[in-house]
Parts: structure tokens; sequence; C-alpha cells
């Protein structure tokens, strides 16, 4: 696998039914393949600030017995210049041209981290600089999340509901959440790009205004009343994220969208699943996470899962 930014890198590859039982077999015995990735080095490059994708990547990177070099670009490296034939003469310092093609020469795998900017819907839905990124690497790049999609997590999400579903085809709710702060749609966008490839009854939740770009939502079930999507359901997955149209907007902080106790009692016992960082009682209350069927750590754990079944993908196709 050359680059890993989505399910339908996966699919190209491997198979989304290959990488998830060679993730199981991680999940068993961490230290399976603790050779595979000697006398290499993978390069972490982070333009947003990152708590478990950058320490479950450098973590899964050492079971499989790599090196990482892990850079926060504008405090431990140069700040970035990501457009085009623009004359650097304000703030930024280094071309991603450059900085790209340098971190190849010194690594065999490289990482990128660059969110949204909200500003410019057509720039973040094109993925202008995660594509540039990967043109002037020259190595295999792994998204560790872009504008508009998060594969690691939304990996790490699809083993979780294997480990913890208790029939075939569970009922799975993605449901918007109030948050102070305008946020991307990647975290949205890639749960429902994997779930529709997943064995799952997909359900997604939010109130009017906010749907999710067309190429991601597809035909998947779209339920304004969130009491009637949570009937029955066995994982609730909230996230906040911002309109789609107007882009980047805030059109509510409403907190009856806050997932309560009361909101889980419709479902079927539903586990509760969220990305993290998460503003507890604005996203979810303190009952909920807290509560024996939150899965929240768990889930995060398994962001080791998944990025260490991608880099042994890579690691293998370097040969
Ligand atoms: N879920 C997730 O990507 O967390 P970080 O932003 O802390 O990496």
């Amino acid at each position: 696998m050359k680059r890993f930014t989505s399910v339908h890198d996966l699919i190209a590859g491997p198979g989304i039914d290959a990488a998830m039982q060679r993730a199981l077999e991680f999940a068993a015995d961490p230290w399976r393949q603790d050779t595979l990735g000697r006398r290499r080095t993978v390069g972490l490059l982070f333009m947003n600030p990152s708590l478990r994708t950058r320490m479950s990547t450098q973590k899964a990177a050492s079971l499989l017995g790599a090196e990482t070099i892990v850079l926060n670009a504008g405090s431990d490296s140069w700040t970035l210049e990501t457009r085009d034939g623009v004359v650097m003469d304000g703030s930024t310092t280094e071309h991603i041209k450059e900085a790209a093609a340098v971190m190849g020469q010194y690594c065999d795998v490289l990482g990128l981290r660059t969110f949204a900017g909200l500003a410019d819907r057509q720039h973040d839905y094109q993925e202008t600089v995660l594509e540039k990124f990967i043109a002037y690497a020259g190595v295999p790049v792994i998204s560790l999340e872009s504008a508009t999609r998060h594969p690691l997590q939304s990996f790490a999400d699809l083993i979780t509901i294997e480990q913890h579903k208790t029939r075939e085809r569970p009922k799975v709710v993605l449901t918007w959440a109030p948050h102070p702060k305008a946020l991307p749609q990647a975290v949205a966008n890639s749960f429902v790009e994997w779930m529709r490839h997943a064995d799952v009854e997909l359900v997604v939740t939010h109130p009017k205004g906010y749907e999710l770009d067309p190429s991601f939502v597809g035909d998947a079930t779209v339920v304004h009343d969130r009491d009637a999507a949570f009937e029955g359901a066995e994982f609730i997955y909230a996230k906040n994220w911002s309109a789609v149209e107007p882009y980047g907007a805030i059109l509510s902080q409403d907190k009856s969208w806050t997932v309560s106790e009361n909101a889980m009692s419709r479902t079927n016992n539903a586990k509760f699943m969220h990305c993290l960082p998460v503003r507890r009682n604005m996203i979810v209350d303190d009952a909920v996470i807290d509560a024996p069927t939150s899965i929240v750590i768990p889930q995060a754990a398994n962001r080791v899962v998944s990025a260490q079944t991608v880099l042994s993908y890579m690691l293998e196709g370097l040969g």
C-alpha cells in the first residue's frame, strides 16, 4: 500500500476483511511482527495538535520495530507554505514541496496531519495539502487526519465495533452533538464512509442544516428525529461537525442534542463511542461517558491496532 488516505485505499489494497483479520491478530498479539520495521524510519508531521494519533502511531511503529521521528510544523520545524506560486514574504518559511521531499529522504514512510481550514470548501474537499505532500514525499504516506477524513480513526472505530458487537449487522447511529467551536466534518465523513462498507445498519442523525457532503453520505439513512434514530441502537457514535453549507458555520449549539442518559434509554443498551478529545456535558453527559457501556477508552486503544495494521502493509510493500 503506497497511500492510506481513506477506506478506498484499503479496498484497493488488501481489502477490508483481510485488514480486519490482521488487525484482530495484532490486537491479540501486538508483538507478532516486531522485526518487520527493523532499520526503517516512520516520520510523522503534525500541522495540528494531537494526543491519540501522535502517541498511537509512534507506539504502532515501535511494536513493528521501526524508529519514529515526530515533528510539529511551526514549532519543531519551520512554518510551512502550502500554496503554489506565492511570494513567500509573509510568515511562512519553508514550502511543503521541499519539506515533504526532504522528509522523504530521511524516512521510509511518512504521516501527515492537516486539518480543514473551514474557509474554502473546494480547497479542503480537494485535499489540497495532503495531495501535495503525497506528490512530493516520494515514499508511502499515511493520513493522520486530513481536511475531509480521519481514516486511522475510522478503522479503529470499525475494529471496536467488531470486538463489541453482540449480533451480526448491529444498528450503529452517528449523532451530531453541540460544541462551542466550529469543527471539521472529517471524523463524521470518514465514519460514514467506512460504515457504508461495513455489515451494519447505519443511521445518521443531526439537526436540519448539518447535512454532510453527499459524496460521503451516499444512500445512508438520515433521520432528523434523534429519538427515533436512537430507537434500538447498539452503538451510539457522537461527534460535532460544522455545517457544509454555509461552509464551516455553527448553526446550532442546541444542548438537547447532548447525549444524555435519557436519550440512551431509547437504545438497545447501546455502547457509547467518541473519537476523543470530547467536551463533557456538551457532546455527552458525564453519566453516559462514565457508564460501563462507554467504550471510548478501548476505542482509543484500538488506534494503535489500526495504525499497526496499516503500517505493516506499508512496511511489507517496501520490500
Ligand atoms: N481522535 C484523535 O485523532 O485524537 P487526537 O486529535 O488527540 O490525535
